[in-house]
């Protein structure tokens, strides 16, 4: 067993920890990243990236179909799986060797492993580190970052089967079209991968456990979702909990309780998305005197400290809201702490997309959210109905949503359904991030014809100043 001796260790060469090292790396901190599986962790490798492809090529499919609206028609397509995954795992090689090569490239040292703690050393932290031939070697480290971020939550009696039922790694990796795509949880992973199988071809049941789908955003806006869902064929069962699940006629016959009810759905596949757990299992965290806390989250503060000096925790192991770009956010806040700046975690928002069809991005406080903590709000919304740019691109479906503070008129929120809404949402998070007031968006000159006017448009709308759509009288 070697022992190495270094500044920083980070645990995790995800979203969380491999800007981490890349940053440790810039501020020429000796930096070990280990990583037990591939580097780019859930969002690379099965997450974000490869779940926006298929998103992608799938929508591709409609759009073909909707040229003909605008004078042009293609015959009808066909879609290939095998190809479409094999240019899926294209991008995700491309994405993943380029993360080992930045992290190289900033100084930083990448291995593969599995680090799990040993005790410490003073005020140093030991970890042992297993490679994948079985050899050990002990790292002594006088900072520990740990970003090991998070897993499917599985329920009773749905464990993935590899044929039947699948998480979210198993959907991502189908290849062929199920005739029928079941999801047991309507949130960002169900409905983002159901809508995806549902274009292709799939008929799309969902079963969710709440009154409604999509509960992290304006009910507004999770409307528009449904019932595109429910216009293009699919199912959606609400207050339902599937209970078990059996094999009939080479599908799985799924038993769903809907209030004193069970009904079957029957489906080739039923992917299983009711949120996921960070992991810190086989890390041994007690060795160092660390533990969670009752959801299994590392407590931190907004230096991403935990209550041991020198181990700090960031990205999906710390807590909501599990999002790459919270982690990478995080870690590298912790690189900087660790570099001996005066770094601290102050961001006001997290924005938040979800890739449903329309999609929907929020930043900011909701207008549910803020009427139920008893703020007195004023709104205002603008219609993709009533921009130009939208109906050149043939996509009105949706609208943008201001929440701001009635007493000054201070941006509380902006959420955005619609086309592009995971690109517009940026300029709502820097309005929140800068304390905006609407009248600040308004007067921003936005650039004619586009999609971001909308923001514009229902800033001024909120102060009774929007010139393509009728005003409230204030
Ligand atoms: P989720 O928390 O978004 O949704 C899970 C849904 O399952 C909830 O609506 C919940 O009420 C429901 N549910 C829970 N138990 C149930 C049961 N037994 N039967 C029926 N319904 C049940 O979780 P999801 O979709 O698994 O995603 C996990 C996390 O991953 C998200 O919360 C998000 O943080 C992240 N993610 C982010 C994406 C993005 O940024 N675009 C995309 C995908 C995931």
């Amino acid at each position: 067993m070697a022992t190495l001796e270094t500044t920083a260790l980070v645990i995790g060469a995800g979203t969380g920890g491999y800007p981490c090292a890349i940053r440790l790396g810039q501020l020429g901190v000796p930096t070990i990243l280990v990583e037990k599986a591939k580097p780019g962790g859930v969002c690379l490798n099965v997450g974000c990236i490869p779940s926006k492809a298929l998103i992608s090529a799938s929508k591709t499919l409609v759009k073909g179909r909707h040229a003909a609206d605008m004078g042009i028609t293609f015959g009808e397509p066909s879609v290939d799986m095998g190809k479409m995954q094999a240019w899926k795992r294209g991008i995700i090689k491309k994405l993943t060797t380029g993360v080992a090569g930045l992290v190289k490239a900033n100084g930083a040292t990448y291995r593969e492993g599995t680090a799990r703690f040993v005790g410490r050393d003073g005020a140093r932290t030991k970890v042992e580190i297993t490679g994948a031939d079985g050899t050990k070697d002990l790292v002594i480290a006088e900072h520990v970052v740990i970003a090991t971020g998070s897993l499917p939550i599985e329920i009773p009696g749905f464990a993935p089967d590899g044929r039947y039922v699948v998480d979210s790694t198993g959907a991502l990796d189908l290849d062929r079209i199920p005739e029928s795509f079941a999801v047991i949880g309507g949130g960002y992973i169900g409905l983002e991968l159901g809508q995806t199988f549902q274009r292709l071809g799939s008929k799309l049941t969902v079963i969710e456990g709440l009154d409604r789908i999509l509960t992290a955003v304006d009910a507004d806006m999770a409307k528009l979702v449904a019932r595109q869902i429910e216009k293009d064929g699919g199912t959606i069962l609400t207050g339902a909990r599937a209970e078990g699940w059996r094999e009939k006629d080479g599908k799985a016959a799924v038993s769903v309780r809907v209030g004193n009810e069970v009904k079957e759905v029957l489906a080739d596949v039923v992917l299983v998305a009711v949120g996921r757990r960070p992991i810190t299992e086989g890390l041994d965290l007690a060795a160092v005197g660390l533990s969670t806390d009752a959801k299994g989250f590392i407590p931190v503060d907004a230096q991403k400290r935990t209550k041991v000096p020198g181990i700090y925790a960031v990205g999906d192991v710390v807590g909501q809201p599990m999002l790459a770009h919270k982690a990478s956010h995080e870690g590298e806040v912790v690189a900087e702490v660790i570099a001996g700046k005066k770094a601290v975690d102050d961001a006001r928002v997290i924005p938040a997309v979800v890739f449903t069809e329309p999609e929907i991005a929020s930043a900011g406080l909701g207008e549910d959210e803020a009427k139920a903590q008893g703020l007195d709000v004023r709104v205002g919304k603008f219609p993709f109905a009533a921009s130009g740019r939208a109906m050149a691109i043939g996509e009105t479906n949706g609208f943008v949503k201001v929440v701001l503070d009635a007493k000054d008129d201070r941006v509380l929120g902006i959420h955005i359904a619609g086309p592009e809404a995971s690109d517009l949402i940026s300029e709502a998070a820097l309005a929140i991030e800068m304390g905006a007031f609407a009248e600040d968006i308004a007067l921003t000159v936005h650039p004619h014809p586009t999609l971001g006017e909308a923001v514009m448009e229902a800033a001024k709308h909120a102060i009774g100043e929007a010139i393509h759509v009728q005003n409230r009288r204030r």
